[in-house]
């Protein structure tokens, strides 16, 4: 697992400054995430190998949970123990590709309630305008691992934290599978606090903004809508 400050190509030949991106490449994510990219890969297989990266993201994103010690009694003695304490944490997919990650997390940690947070571009201000958001009742108790499969340009991955900040949760991590070096500095700049988990940091963007090499379209790709 690479932490801390990457180098990002193509970003004025500077290591970001801000924040913290976690590039999880970890063999199984890497092996995983080269068959997601295949364009041959169809939506059943699509989707059964992003739940499973999923999974394994959460397994390093969840690495900081504390811990605290318990009293058990085994076969042979009592003795102290450590278990999670008590923390409570929320997902929020961003619609609708980050649905394709969100039950992969939730095996892990499947006590965690679950937000969905939609956005769409405005067509006259071009703006990311919030079409749908309900978070748990209990958010500000609450630790947010946001889920979207392609940080791209950034701009609704920063638009919909930011709506997601009005609601006061405890803190935000953000986990996608691919990153552009655009869309790591974009969400840096806005969401300085914000950690970023993602198994790549690809080349850069295209003209339509699409990731390259990326994966293509994460949300069509997934549920066939090509
Ligand atoms: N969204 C996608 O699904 N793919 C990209 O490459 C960029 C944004």
């Amino acid at each position: 697992m690479k932490e801390g400050l990457i180098k990002l190509p193509g970003l004025k030949g500077e290591n970001t400054k801000m924040g913290k991106v976690t590039v999880i490449d970890h063999p199984l994510i890497q092996h995983k995430l080269t068959l997601i990219r295949n364009k041959d890969t169809g939506p059943k297989e699509f989707r059964e190998l992003v739940d499973e990266v999923a999974t394994l993201m959460a397994y390093e994103v969840t690495r900081d949970l504390p811990l605290e010690e318990v009293e058990v009694e085994t076969p042979i003695q009592k003795a102290r123990f450590k278990v999670i304490s008590g923390k409570k944490l929320g997902v929020v997919p961003i619609l609708r590709a980050g649905l394709g990650m969100l039950d992969g997390v939730l095996k892990l940690i499947p006590a965690a309630k679950v937000g969905h947070i939609g956005l769409y571009r405005d067509p006259d201000t071009l703006k990311p305008v919030e079409y749908y958001c309900k978070l748990p009742s209990d958010v500000n108790e609450r630790d947010l691992i946001v889920v979207d499969p392609m940080l791209a340009t950034g701009g609704s991955a920063a638009a919909a934290i930011s709506f997601i900040k009005e609601r006061n949760p405890r803190s935000i991590k953000f986990m996608c599978l691919i990153a552009a070096p655009e869309g790591v500095e974009r969400l840096q700049e806005e969401h300085p606090d914000v950690s970023i988990f993602t198994a790549a940091v690809d080349e850069k963007l295209n003209d339509h903004a699409y990731i390259v090499p990326g994966l293509g379209d994460a949300g069509d790709r997934l549920y066939g809508t090509k």
